[in-house]
């Protein structure tokens, strides 16, 4: 029954909240490591993830994806992530998105040496965040946001970042629950 009225009040949030609310992400597919050892993802794991607090919010959703790919192996990917961390690159993106008409944002990044990955920082820094409202979501294997939250919040200090869920990557398959009562806070 309870699961019946929560349903029934996201329902209703997802109609008022498609206008304005966006959710955006990054996510990479290919090897990745887990407590298991290293598996390979055909579908990433923040992915999972944005699009379950799209089909539950009702929002818009963007992925934003960068014109340089990233080595499918993971051993691969960690050197190239940590050189970029290093340099303060900002990778092209592929797209980008309007976000004037939207108030709350849903954003999303896999845990990348203890933050977001650079690309997130490209899309922050190409866009004014005054008034907007950011609610942050992570995945990762152990770090949880580690300092992302913090360094988002120094990005874009107009914004009002929001408290964050963090999830591990492994389990997102079955972190409905806990995204569910994440996003009753917000609806
Ligand atoms: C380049 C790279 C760096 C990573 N750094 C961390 C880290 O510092 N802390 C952590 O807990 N997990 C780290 N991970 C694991 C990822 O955060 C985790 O597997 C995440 O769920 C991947 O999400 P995705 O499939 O959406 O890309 C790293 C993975 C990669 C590929």
């Amino acid at each position: 029954m309870k699961r019946v009225i929560f349903s029934t009040i996201l329902a209703l949030a997802a109609l008022s909240a498609s206008a304005q609310t966006l959710v955006v992400y990054y996510s990479r597919t290919g090897q990745n490591y887990t407590s298991d050892g290293i598996v390979d993802l055909k579908v990433g794991n923040t992915a999972v993830i944005a699009k379950q607090i799209q089909k539950l919010t009702g929002a818009d959703i963007f992925e934003l994806e960068t014109v340089k790919q990233y080595a499918a192996d993971y051993h691969e990917c960690t050197r190239e992530a940590k050189e970029e961390l290093n340099a303060k690159a900002r990778p092209a993106l592929k797209a980008d998105i309007d976000i004037s008409k939207y108030d709350t944002i849903y954003l999303g990044w896999p845990c990348w040496w203890g933050t977001y990955p650079m690309c997130v920082a490209t899309f922050l820094e190409a866009h004014d965040w005054t008034g907007k409202t950011v609610i942050p979501f992570t995945t990762h294997e152990g770090s949880g946001f580690g300092s992302g939250l913090r360094d988002l919040r120094a990005a874009i200090p107009a914004a009002t970042v929001k408290k964050g869920l963090s999830i591990q990557g492994s389990k997102v398959k079955t972190a409905g629950k806990q995204i569910e009562e994440f996003l009753k806070w917000y609806n």
